[in-house]
């Protein structure tokens, strides 16, 4: 495989001990969570759950059972807008927010359910918790906000935002799709209800995992009702966390191999940052030394994610990462699916290259990666 640069898109290589536990739900127990009684049923409930304990420790929540599962961040998002929202509601989002949250929100207006006001962040690329404040009418139930941008990696000032929230009495959901796993989150500090995340992106596990953390009080009306193995005799979806939001077959081996990405990365969470802060600052340091480049991503080490992103000249972005591509590394050029943050870059035309660091790449991968873009040049 190439050098590997797309770890916004998805986390690539993953620890042994997650392709393990993959393995192992498959083959040993290999039974269906929170259905039935028999040993392999139960461990399966086991693991499950101490799947959703590690993720509520990373997420500092006191209660594992406020951790609903979904097969993906998109999926935790459309829960979390749609399940929040009535007829009429006004919902304040930015421009930097990914198709998952636009598009939802979108098509939501476009049937006048809701009123929808978009903001533009500061020039520097951050949002300014004062726009917010600015934008809440009385109609506002909703503030949505991404952690970190998935085309900049600028992290947003969420904690800031939260505290608005808070004080207006809204409700408030992150995007965490470029941050859980990557950096420190502590839903209280940052005030908010809800906070979406997938499983296979720095949190390391498998592709169709992933999940939301719901604040103790908060309810949302289900998207998807069904069997959930409790409460059997009711023809009513039940109340009780996290059940209500997890109706049929739990993805066991995904959530299995989730925990033991979690696993990974809780027991060293900051040398994964620091490692990924100093990649970053090497691969911005030798992208900005070619004449040429465009550079898009923030400067301050503090203020960003793994995410360089760039363009070549006057190549379009998908042309840039497909000789990219032939030279050996894997990069995601084009729109990322976030329209709103190349509208304000200006690449809403030609798209943007993207290369984001892992925990497993290397600075002589970096040094390799420049040199390319240099021969690109
Ligand atoms: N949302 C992912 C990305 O930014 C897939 O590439």
């Amino acid at each position: 495989m190439s050098i590997y640069l797309d770890n916004a898109a998805t986390s690539h290589p993953k620890p042994e001990g997650v392709v393990r536990a993959v393995t192992e739900a498959l083959t040993e127990y290999n039974a269906n969570p929170g259905r039935s009684g028999h040993p392999a049923a139960l461990r399966a409930a086991r693991e499950v759950l101490r799947t959703r304990e590690g993720l509520a420790r990373l997420l500092g929540a006191r209660d594992a059972l406020s951790v609903a599962f979904a097969f993906n961040c998109t999926d935790a998002l459309n829960l979390a807008i749609k399940g929040s929202l009535c007829l009429g509601d006004h919902v304040i989002a930015t421009r930097l927010e990914h198709n998952s949250v636009l598009r939802v929100l979108a098509e939501l207006a476009s049937r006048d359910r809701i009123a929808l006001t978009l903001l533009d962040p500061r020039p520097d690329g951050f949002v300014d918790p004062e726009d917010v404040r600015s934008a809440i009418t009385r109609r506002t139930s909703l503030i949505v906000c991404t952690h970190a941008s998935n085309v900049t990696g600028a992290i947003q000032p969420v904690a800031a935002i939260g505290q608005v929230a808070r004080q207006e009495g809204i409700r408030y959901l992150i995007d965490g799709a470029q941050a859980l796993g990557g950096m420190p989150v502590d839903v209280e500090a940052l005030h908010c209800d809800l906070y979406a995340f997938p499983g296979h992106k720095s949190l390391l596990g498998p592709q169709g995992t992933g999940g939301l953390f719901l604040r103790p009080g908060v309810v949302l009306c289900t998207l998807r009702e069904g069997g959930t193995g409790s409460a059997s005799d009711s023809m009513r979806q039940p109340p009780e966390l996290p059940e209500r939001y997890e109706s049929g077959t739990l993805n066991l081996p995904g959530i299995a191999g989730l925990g033991a990405g979690v696993a990974h990365v809780s027991e060293r969470l900051s040398q994964i940052m620091m490692h990924e802060r100093e990649l970053t600052s090497a691969l911005l340091e030798g992208l900005s030394a070619i004449p040429g480049i465009m550079l898009y991503s923030p400067r301050e080490e503090a203020a960003r994610a793994g995410i360089v992103t760039f363009n070549v000249g006057d190549l379009p972005s998908s042309r840039a990462a497909d000789l990219l591509a032939e030279r050996g590394f894997a990069v995601r050029g084009g729109l990322h699916c976030a329209p709103g943050a190349h509208r304000f870059l200006g690449t809403l035309r030609r798209g943007a290259v993207r290369a984001s660091v892992g925990h497993a790449n290397t600075f002589e991968e970096i040094d390799r990666f420049v040199e390319a873009v240099r021969d690109l040049v």
